[in-house]
C-alpha cells in the first residue's frame, strides 16, 4: 500500500496528545504475565503488531490471554505450565519477540519451532543462540542457528557468566529470561547500558535481580507472580512528534505520559544539546517506570557529533535524529551505531537512499551517518522498505515539503503505531 501526503505552504503543528503504549514494555509485560503464576493485567498495551504476536505465540502455548482493546488480562500458569506447541511459532516482523521469546523457550521441556518475516530471516539471532547453547538449550537452525527458522527444545540449564559483545537489551533479556529457571547464577555483561526494562519488571513480578555496573545477576529457581502494569506511552513514537514540533515554524506540542526510563532518554538529550527548546514536565517516579509529559517549540537547531555511550539509549531513534540533523545549521555526525545495520532494515541505508530522494544532503559512514544541514525537502515518492521507523520518519519529512510525498508500504507504521497518520493530521493546522 502507498499512503499520499499533501503539505500546504505554511502549515503547523499544535495539539496535546499521548502516543501508544511502549513496545519494549508491552512485549515484557505479555511475556512475564504468560510465565508468572495467577492473574496479570495489563493497561495501556502497545496494539501494533509486533505485541499481537507476542500475544499469539504464547496462546499458541496454551496460555489463556484475553484482550479488550489496549487492556489485557493473562491467567498464568507459571513456565511449567507452558504446553508444546502444535503450531509453528511466527514473530513476523518482530525481534523483541523472537529473541526473548528463546530465552524462555530455552527452559521449557519440548520442542518449538520459530519463524518470523523476511526481515527477521536477514537478522542475527546467534547473538542469543550462542550463549543459551551454552546454558544446554539444544537449538538449530539456518547456518547453525545464525538465522531462521530456528527449531529449540529447552530443558535443564545451567547459569553463564556471559560477556556480550553488543550493548543489546534483547540479549541481556534472552539470557536473564534463561537464567530464571537455570541451575545456580546467570549473569550478563554489556559493553555500555541498554534498556533496563527486563531488569526493572522482572522486580515488579517478585523476582530478584542484581546489578553491578554493567554487570546483572539472577539467580536460578525463580517464579514468577501476576501482577498489574501501567504501560506509558512510547518515547520512540513519542520521538517522531518531538522531532516534528521543533523542525515544523511555529509548532508547539505537548506529549503526555510518555515514559522516561533514562535508558531511554538520549534523544531528549541529543535534542537538547542540538538547540531545542523542550522541557519535560510532571516527572512521576511511583511506577517502576518514570514517565512525564514532554512540549516542544520550534528551534533552530545546530549540528553535533552523536556516538559513544549515549548510543544504545537512542538506537531507535536515530532515523528521526536524522531527519532533525537536515534541519540543524551546520554537519551531524552519527558514529559508533554499526547495530543500526541489523534493525527491521540496514537503517543506515534505507535513511541515506530515502532523505538523499527529497534532497536531504546525507551520507552513510561505516558505523553511521553524516548529514550537512540545513537543507531544503522536496516531496517524492519514498518507501518505508517495510521498517516503521522509516515510514515515520518520512512521514514527518513530508510535513516540510510543500506538495505532495507519497510513501510506499506505509501499513508498516502499524507495527508500533496503528493511528500514526491520523494523529499526525489532528495536529496539523493551516498558519492562519
Ligand atoms: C529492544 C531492544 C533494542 C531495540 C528494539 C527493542 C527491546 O534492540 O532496538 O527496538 O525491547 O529489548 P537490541 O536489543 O538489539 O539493541
Amino acid at each position: 500500500m502507498s499512503m499520499r501526503l499533501k503539505t500546504e505552504e505554511g502549515i503547523r503543528l499544535r495539539g496535546t496528545f499521548s502516543v501508544p503504549g511502549d513496545k519494549s514494555i508491552s512485549h515484557r509485560a505479555v511475556m512475564f504475565g504468560s510465565i508468572a503464576e495467577g492473574t496479570t493485567s495489563i493497561h495501556g498495551l502497545l496494539t501494533g503488531d509486533d505485541c499481537l504476536r507476542t500475544i499469539d505465540c504464547f496462546q499458541k502455548m496454551g496460555v489463556q490471554i484475553e484482550r479488550d482493546g489496549d487492556y489485557v488480562e493473562i491467567r498464568g500458569k507459571g513456565i511449567d505450565g507452558l504446553q508444546e506447541p502444535k503450531e509453528i511459532l511466527d514473530v513476523r516482523n518482530s525481534g523483541t519477540t523472537i529473541r526473548l521469546l528463546l530465552g524462555i523457550l530455552a527452559n521449557a521441556p519440548f520442542h518449538a519451532c520459530v519463524i518470523g518475516d523476511g526481515s527477521i530471516a536477514k537478522r542475527p539471532m546467534d547473538r542469543v543462540v550462542q550463549p543459551l547453547l551454552q546454558m544446554g538449550a539444544k537449538i538449530d537452525g539456518r547456518e547453525n542457528g545464525r538465522f531462521t527458522p530456528l527449531s529449540i527444545r529447552g530443558g535443564t540449564l545451567t547459569g553463564i557468566d556471559y560477556v556480550s559483545p553488543v550493548a543489546s537489551a534483547q540479549v541481556k533479556s534472552a539470557v536473564l529470561l534463561a537464567g530464571l529457571r537455570a541451575d545456580g547464577v546467570t549473569s550478563v555483561t554489556e559493553p555500555q547500558m541498554s534498556r533496563d526494562h527486563t531488569e526493572r519488571m522482572l522486580r515488579l513480578f517478585g523476582c530478584n535481580v542484581e546489578e553491578d555496573g554493567l554487570k546483572k545477576t539472577i539467580k536460578g529457581n525463580q517464579s514468577l507472580r501476576g501482577t498489574t502494569i501501567h504501560v506509558p506511552g512510547d518515547v520512540s513514537s513519542a520521538a517522531f512528534f518531538l522531532v516534528a514540533g521543533l523542525i515544523v515554524p511555529n509548532s508547539e506540542l505537548t506529549i503526555q505520559n510518555v515514559g522516561i526510563n533514562p535508558t531511554r532518554t538520549g534523544i531528549i538529550e541529543v535534542l537538547k544539546e542540538m538547540g531545542a527548546d523542550i522541557l519535560v514536565e510532571g516527572k512521576d517516579d511511583h511506577s517502576i517506570e518514570p514517565v512525564a509529559d514532554i512540549t516542544v517549540k520550534t528551534s533552530s537547531l545546530k549540528g553535533i557529533e552523536i556516538g559513544g555511550d549515549v548510543i544504545p539509549r537512542l538506537i531507535d531513534e536515530i532515523p528521526i535524529i536524522a531527519l532533525a540533523a537536515t534541519q540543524a545549521d551546520g554537519v551531524t555526525i552519527i558514529k559508533d551505531a554499526a547495530e543500526l545495520k541489523v534493525k527491521e532494515t540496514n537503517r543506515i541505508d534505507t535513511v541515506v537512499k530515502e532523505l538523499s530522494k527529497m534532497g536531504a544532503q546525507i551520507e552513510a559512514t561505516d558505523d553511521g551517518m553524516k548529514i550537512y544541514g540545513p537543507s531544503k525537502l522536496r516531496p517524492a515518492t519514498v518507501n518505508s522498505h517495510g521498517d516503521h521507523r522509516i515510514g515515520m520518519m518520512l512521514a514527518i519529512a513530508s510535513c516540510l515539503a510543500k506538495g505532495e510525498t507519497v510513501i510506499e508500504n506505509n501499513e508498516a507504521i502499524g507495527i508500533s503505531f496503528p493511528r500514526f497518520f491520523e494523529q499526525l493530521k489532528q495536529l496539523k493546522h493551516a498558519n492562519t
